[in-house]
């Protein structure tokens, strides 16, 4: 499709996120105004964290993706569209391979308020696929 200047192409989130091949490390396909659309391939369990100031919103592309909270469960299916409300700890676990996109104020870390070896920093989110 030919996109006139100043205007980005179309991406496609499923076959961006398809194509990664590091779990748990998103990349960002789109920002507007203060936010990114990032998407990540994941598969096992996450880390427990929190945003204290953000919402973090999940749409799953394929794949199931429980979201653990302290007060229990949440299951997601492909096609589901799910916000964590900002504050509350949560711990993404993916018991098969599932793909997901992410939208988040650009001040979010997606590991919140821990850092562990599956943090990732903004840079290396914002890197060509
Ligand atoms: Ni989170």
């Amino acid at each position: 499709m030919d996109v006139p200047s100043l205007i980005k192409a179309p991406v496609h989130p499923a076959t961006a996120a398809a194509a990664l091949t590091k779990l748990w490390s998103p990349r960002v396909v789109a920002e507007f105004d203060d936010y990114y659309v990032k998407i990540a391939k994941v598969l096992g369990s996450f880390t427990w964290h929190a945003h204290e100031h953000e919402d973090e919103l999940f749409h799953i592309l394929t794949g199931r993706l429980r979201i653990e909270f302290e007060s229990g469960p949440v299951d997601l299916r492909a096609g589901d569209v799910f916000v964590v409300p900002k504050g509350m700890r949560h711990n993404p676990v993916a018991l098969e391979e599932c793909h997901v996109m992410l939208i988040e104020k650009k001040s979010t870390l997606h590991t919140g308020d821990v850092v562990t070896a599956q943090t990732r920093s903004i840079d290396e989110q914002l890197r060509g696929m």
